[in-house]
């Protein structure tokens, strides 16, 4: 394959070990520096440029977008995810794991583990914010935060009050978090790659210090994951939209509480972590899977007048309860079933003998009209808004 490698820092080591690796393997690669990209919005004919001149056909992207320069970044990835080109992690799910209140957001819908988080604006919320979440001490954190720097823990109620006002005033966005005491300034990153834990690292904090990240000083050691802590750091990646991420988990006394994910997962610390050529793991994933770009699914699907994506839910009483999907008419009124999700598990393409439980939601692609008598009666209100005149008398 002819593999880009997205990159502002040519010669950092996780950008010198991805292109050795692909190198190794006898694919194509070139390091492009992400600032030096044009992107040309045309009908129908959306293109890239670089240096000036019209980009060469690449068969994968792999984003290696800095802090920095997420908006550009995301942008250059976006418009290759037009053009077809398989990227290893989406823009979106770049954007998203930027801002730590944004994925947390994301991932509560699921049944993952993630500490309490709350975040307010108003300074008379802050007290009774940090009340709901368990009270003193509590985690004070910027939303784009990165490497420790922007995290603070506040021992006091006070004491956190004080410094949300100030970070206010410094027009900083911030969020309060339930300190999780018994990690003990310890956590794990587990390195994801496709739907796999390719490896992973304990981070312990020195001293007095709290954050375990390296740039905080924090010592690493290889770390043999058990089973609910891999499934909970890939099915984050997964929701988030990325390919190649590093989650960051504590140790909570009731399992994983992921506090990040991130989208360019350094390889220094984990390569040397765990001895294992992860350079490697992430370049084979991206040949095996070339020929998948990630598609917007609900950008193609709804091309045609009248058709969508929606999901349908099958409450406690509901006529579809016991019935299979056959037998439920959706085939009739021209609606297919993509997924089932049923609590913690998601059924793809489940078969049409399947039968119906309440609590099932239904991913569906489809004649809308067919599916808004399936969506519950207050959120349809909700949703078809009628466009009324204004009085004579406004429109002067
Ligand atoms: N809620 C928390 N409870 C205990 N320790 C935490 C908590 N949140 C963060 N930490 C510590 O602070 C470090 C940095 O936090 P993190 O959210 O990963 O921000 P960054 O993006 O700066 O790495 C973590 O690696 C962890 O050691
Ligand atoms: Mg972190």
């Amino acid at each position: 394959m002819k593999l880009g490698i997205l990159s502002c820092n040519m010669k950092c080591y996780s950008t010198r070990r991805l292109r050795e690796a692909a190198v190794y393997r006898g694919h194509k690669v070139k390091v492009l520096n992400t600032l030096r990209f044009g992107i040309d919005v045309a009908q129908g004919d959306p293109d890239l440029f670089f240096r000036g001149k019209q980009l060469t056909p690449y068969d994968a992207i792999l984003p290696r977008v800095g802090h920095s320069l997420t908006f550009f970044g995301t942008a250059v990835v976006r418009q290759f995810e037009q053009m077809d080109v398989f990227c290893a992690n989406s823009s979106n799910g770049i954007a998203n794991s930027r801002d730590k209140l944004r994925s947390l957001q994301i991932l509560s819908r699921h049944q993952l583990g993630i500490p309490e988080t709350t975040f307010v604006r108003d300074k008379t919320d802050v007290i009774p914010a940090i009340e709901r979440i368990g009270g003193e001490p509590v985690i004070i954190k910027l939303l784009e935060g990165t490497q420790g720097v922007g995290v603070i823990l506040a021992e006091t109620a006070k004491v956190a009050e004080a410094i949300i006002e100030t970070l206010h005033s410094a027009r900083q966005n911030v969020l309060v978090q339930k300190f999780v005491k018994e990690s003990k300034g310890r956590d794990i990153r587990a390195f994801v790659v496709g739907d796999q834990v390719v490896g992973a690292m304990r981070r312990i904090a020195q001293g007095t210090e709290f954050r375990s990240n390296v740039h905080r000083g924090g010592r690493t050691e290889s770390v043999d994951l058990d089973d609910s802590y891999r499934e909970t750091a890939v099915r984050a990646a997964q929701i988030m939209g990325l390919r190649v991420a590093g989650v960051d988990m504590l140790e909570g006394k009731d399992g994983p509480q992921i506090m990040e994910v991130n989208s360019s997962p350094g390889l220094e610390g984990i390569e040397a972590a765990t001895g294992l050529d992860i350079a490697g793991a992430i370049v084979d994933y991206i040949a095996a899977q070339v020929n998948f770009p990630e598609l917007d699914v609900r950008q193609r699907l709804t091309v045609s007048r009248g058709y969508g994506v929606a999901e349908l839910s099958i409450p406690e009483g509901s006529d579809y309860v016991g019935r299979t999907i056959t037998d439920s008419g959706l085939r009739e009124r021209d609606i297919n079933v993509l997924t089932l999700n049923r609590g913690t598990s998601i059924i793809p393409n489940p078969k049409s003998s399947r039968v119906l439980e309440p609590g099932d939601r239904l991913l569906c692609f489809g004649k809308l009209d067919g599916m808004r008598d399936l969506i519950p009666e207050k959120t349809r209100k909700a949703r078809r808004p009628k466009v009324t005149k204004l009085p004579e008398s406004e429109t002067h």
